[in-house]
C-alpha cells in the first residue's frame, strides 16, 4: 500500500512521489504522532483540481464585482438576485446556490439582523442605514468558488459601520493566522479573540468549510477555536473562512416558515465576510474575495 519514492504520486500530477507529496506526507505523519488531527486525502486537492477551483473562484469574484454598483437604496434583493443570475449565465457559469438542498434563489442576501442565508425577495427593499451581506457561490467547469462581502446603504449608524469593518478585520486576522501546517483552531482562535476584545460575539453553529469540488466539503471551519486544535491545514487544501459576528449575543434561530433565513435571537445586527482560500507550502492564497 505504501508508495515507493519512485512511484507516481497519488495526487495525479504524474510526478514521482519523492519529488511531489512525499515530504508533505512525512511531515503530516510526524504531526499525527504528536497528536495533531491530520486531514484526509480527500481534503487535499490535486494540481488540476486547484486550477479549476482557482478559475471558479476568479469568476465568483467577478460576480460580486459586477453586482456592487447595483447595491443601492431602493433596490429589492430579488432584483439583485436576478441580475446575478443573468450575469452568471452570460459568462457560462452556474449560480451554485440555486436548487442547492432546495434553496430557491441564486445568492444569499442578508440584511441587518439576518445572519446568513437571507432569501432574496421583492419585499426586501434596501433602505438608508442597512448593512447587507451578499454571499455568492459559483460553479464553473464543475468547480466551485465561494465568497461574500458587506455593503452599507447610505448613512449607517457608526456602531454598525464599525461592526462591518471589524468583521472584515476578523476575516483578515483569520487569514493571517493561516500558515502552512497550522490548524483550523488557530483560525478560530484569532477571529474569536479579536471579536471578544471588541465586545462582539461570534456565531458558533455555522462556519466555513472545505470547498472546490462541491459547495460544502469537509472540514468544517469553526470561527471559535483553540490554538493547535482541530484539523491541520496542509498544502493543497481549499476552504472558506466566513465569520458571522453579532453586535449582541451569539444566539441565532432559523425561520420556521422558509427553513433558511438565520436571524440573531436578540435582533442585533450581524456582519459577515467570506473568502475562498488555498493553502500552499509558501502560505495561504486568497482565491475568491
Ligand atoms: N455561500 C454559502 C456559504 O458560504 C452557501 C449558501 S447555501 C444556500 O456556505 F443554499 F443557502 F445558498
Ligand atoms: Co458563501
Ligand atoms: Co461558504
Amino acid at each position: 500500500m505504501k508508495l515507493g519514492r519512485n512511484d507516481i504520486c497519488w495526487c495525479g500530477s504524474g510526478k514521482k512521489y519523492k519529488s511531489c507529496h512525499l515530504m508533505m506526507d512525512e511531515k503530516l505523519e510526524q504531526m499525527k504522532l504528536k497528536g495533531f488531527k491530520i486531514p484526509t486525502k480527500k481534503m487535499i486537492k490535486t494540481p488540476l483540481q486547484i486550477e479549476g477551483i482557482r478559475e471558479a473562484s476568479r469568476i465568483n469574484t467577478m460576480v460580486l464585482d459586477y453586482i456592487t454598483p447595483y447595491v443601492k437604496e431602493g433596490v429589492s434583493t430579488e432584483e439583485l438576485d436576478k441580475l446575478i443570475y443573468d450575469y452568471t449565465k452570460s459568462i457560462n457559469a452556474v449560480p451554485a446556490c440555486l436548487g442547492y438542498e432546495g434553496y430557491p434563489k441564486s445568492v444569499c442576501i442578508s440584511v441587518n439582523d439576518v445572519v446568513c442565508h437571507g432569501i432574496p425577495s421583492a419585499d426586501t427593499i434596501l433602505k438608508d442605514g442597512d448593512i447587507v451581506n451578499i454571499d455568492c457561490t459559483t460553479m464553473y467547469n464543475g468547480f466551485f468558488g465561494d465568497s461574500s462581502r458587506m455593503f452599507m446603504i447610505g448613512n449607517v449608524d457608526p456602531v454598525w459601520e464599525k461592526l462591518v469593518n471589524d468583521t472584515k478585520k476578523a476575516l483578515d486576522l483569520g487569514v493571517e493566522a493561516c500558515k502552512p501546517y497550522c490548524t483550523i483552531g488557530d483560525i478560530g482562535y484569532a477571529i474569536n479573540s479579536f471579536a471578544k476584545e471588541q465586545g462582539y460575539s461570534v456565531v458558533r453553529e455555522i462556519g466555513g468549510h472545505g470547498v472546490g469540488l462541491a459547495i460544502h466539503e469537509d472540514p468544517y471551519v469553526s470561527h471559535i477555536g483553540l490554538p493547535g486544535k482541530d484539523y491541520v491545514i496542509a498544502p493543497g487544501m481549499t476552504f472558506t473562512i466566513e465569520p458571522m459576528i453579532n453586535l449582541g449575543a451569539p444566539d441565532i434561530y432559523q425561520d420556521a416558515e422558509d427553513g433558511w433565513t438565520i436571524y440573531t435571537e436578540d435582533g442585533s445586527p450581524s456582519a459577515q465576510w467570506e473568502y475562498t482560500l488555498l493553502m500552499t507550502e509558501k502560505g495561504v492564497e486568497i482565491l475568491a474575495q
